[in-house]
């Protein structure tokens, strides 16, 4: 494989670039972990974040961590527990500017301070996992951050489910 450089130094061309390299780098890879994985590291080299990855929807009714970069994180979360738990309840993105404000947040590391937690959905509109996004910077996720996070979840899904 090539060398993937993303060189745009406005946020939302950086974005745009990396989407373009994220259809062609899941195209085709129907495994799950295999297309996470690709997945976690093209957005945590590109974007600079603290920790990015995903947790999957198991059985037990529990999200399991996923393929992910950054320091170690926790395995399991419940159903409408922590910023993912609550993302996966709702079914929707879930901002959160500082995650000290935000009730029941787990801290799986007490450098994060902000986070964004961005459902993907299967053909038939169930939540199959979260992509989980934490920053150690307070409020470092904005409605670009979602709008382009929502797309990449969506080139993700389409693969994959
Ligand atoms: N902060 C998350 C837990 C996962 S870690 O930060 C990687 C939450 O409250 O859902």
């Amino acid at each position: 494989m090539e060398d993937i450089k993303i060189n745009a130094d406005n946020k939302t061309q950086r974005y745009e670039e990396l989407l373009k390299v994220l259809a062609s780098l899941v195209e085709g890879v129907r495994d799950e972990v295999a297309a996470m994985a690709n997945t976690a590291a093209l957005l945590h080299e590109t974007m600079h974040f603290f920790w990015t990855g995903f947790y999957r929807v198991s059985e037990g009714n529990r999200l399991i961590l996923g393929p992910f970069q950054g320091p170690v994180a926790c395995y399991s979360i419940g159903y409408g527990k922590g910023v993912c738990g609550t993302a996966w309840k709702r079914a929707e993105s879930v901002v959160v500017e500082d995650v000290e404000k935000f009730p029941g947040h787990i801290a799986c590391s007490s450098a994060s301070r902000s986070e964004i937690v961005v459902p993907l959905f299967d053909a038939a509109g169930a939540v199959r996992a979260v992509l989980d996004i934490d920053s150690d910077r307070l409020a470092a996720f904005d409605e670009t951050d979602r709008l382009m996070l929502e797309k990449a979840m969506l080139i993700l899904s389409k693969e994959i489910y």
